[in-house]
């Protein structure tokens, strides 16, 4: 039929019905299934909030300890899986060490195929939750040259992902309680944001009949560019770039004039402040107390301050999203900034998951296959080559 509507980045077309998150963007508002993200922050665990995305409400005690169960003992991965990551070059970037490790659990489980079977959807997605954190970390151990560490039994889901990362060969590395806390709430913060561009990317890939390992493969390539997961690397290349305070102006007035964009700005929902980021500013406080200032974050402060009064950032509603400072926490944490999205794509998956079952549970669902506006050529005669 004709064309009714021409909406280039869809910022103005529902592709779908959700009833996991809610955001509106000019009160600066984030709730998953109701609840304010402020308030999971404070008082949730991450698997708890996976839980409320997958299943509507949050666990009794009960459920929650049959959940983590269920997410926990699919953390061990197929050997093979080692030798996946450990085939790339020491320096490739880990997203697509990630993005390679992630694909081939498709392959391990073939089961994850079986679409039409809720036992199978709820299997996988259990088995993907609870590997994500394994490939993750395997990744950076590859790129440092240390062998993988095996998840351990004996602790929480964040602790133990620390420590498959950080674990000397001396020593069961265990982090100061108030970090593991800073990183599980970044985990929250994290953990879904409904249409956005990776979760796009895999329910387009679900619409087409995929497992939820191939559509959380899309996520990740989605989520790698720097103007979505790539920007908290990206906002701390820009720190180290400019370097120090005074030329914090120079700066802001490069990026007025065309000159690149000032990374973990804007959003295309919120035109008011991020209310993630603002949860992430205090965790910012409680790790700089645990491990000491870093001079980028009085850059990161000077920045803000300066672009929220200048008139190009408050004129185009730009304020800082949650990737503003989410960098510099991960750096306090030890993290190399090539690991800074690889640790946004590891709680993204407990949304990826949620919003992989909506899209395949949802009567009203087909294949995502949006249409175009041709521009070309009409119809015209074929050149044979001796005449081009
Ligand atoms: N710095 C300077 N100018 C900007 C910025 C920025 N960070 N963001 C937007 N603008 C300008 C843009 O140039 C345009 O100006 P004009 O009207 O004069 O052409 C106007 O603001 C609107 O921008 P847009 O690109 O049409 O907005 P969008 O909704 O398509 O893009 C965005 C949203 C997040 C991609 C964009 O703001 C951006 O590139 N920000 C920097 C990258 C970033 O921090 N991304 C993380 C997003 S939050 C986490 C996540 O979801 O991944």
């Amino acid at each position: 039929g004709p064309l009714t509507s021409y909406d280039p980045g869809f910022v103005n077309t529902a592709a779908c019905r959700s009833s996991i998150t809610y955001i509106d963007g000019d009160a600066g508002i984030l709730e998953h299934r109701g609840y304010p993200i402020e308030e999971l922050a404070e008082k949730s665990s991450f698997l708890e909030v996976a839980y409320l995305l997958s299943n509507g409400e949050l666990p009794t005690e009960a459920q929650l300890t049959e959940w983590e169960y269920q997410v926990n003992r699919h953390r061990l991965v197929h050997e093979n899986v080692y030798d996946i990551i450990q085939s790339f070059r020491y320096d490739a970037h880990p997203m697509a060490k990630l993005m390679a490790g992630v694909v081939s659990q498709m392959t391990f489980y073939p089961s994850s195929r079986r679409l039409s079977e809720p036992e199978s959807r709820e299997l996988n997605a259990f088995r993907l939750l609870g590997k994500m954190p394994t490939m993750a970390a395997a990744t950076f151990r590859h790129s440092i040259g240390r062998h993988a560490v095996y998840p351990s039994d004996e602790l929480g889901y964040v602790e133990n992902f620390l420590a498959m990362l950080f674990q000397s060969q001396q020593r069961v590395w265990r982090a100061d309680p108030r970090l593991v806390r800073a990183l599980e709430v970044l985990f929250i913060l994290h953990a879904d944001h409904e249409q956005n561009c990776s979760t796009t990317a895999v329910r387009t890939v679900a619409s087409s009949g995929n497992d939820v390992y191939t559509a959380a493969a899309a996520g990740i390539g989605a989520l790698f560019g720097p103007l979505h997961g790539g920007a908290n690397e990206a906002v701390l290349k820009m720190l180290r770039e400019i370097g120090s305070l005074d030329r914090v102006p120079e700066f802001i007035e490069g990026v007025k004039n065309g000159r690149g964009r000032l990374m973990g700005f804007g959003h295309r929902v919120y035109k008011n402040y991020d209310p993630r980021a603002k949860v992430i500013k205090k965790a910012v406080d409680d790790v700089f107390e645990v491990r000491g200032m870093n001079p980028l974050l009085d850059i990161a402060v000077e920045l803000e301050k300066i672009a929220l009064n200048d008139e190009y950032f408050v004129k185009r509603k730009l304020y800082p999203n949650v990737d503003f400072y989410s960098g510099l926490i991960y750096e306090a944490l030890n993290f190399p900034t090539e690991m800074f999205t690889v640790l946004f794509a590891v709680p993204r998956t407990a949304g990826w998951i949620a919003h992989w079952t909506e899209q395949l549970t949802d009567p009203d669902q087909r294949i995502i296959r949006p249409k175009q506006l041709y521009t070309g050529y009409e119809r015209r005669e074929y050149v044979p080559m001796a005449d081009r």
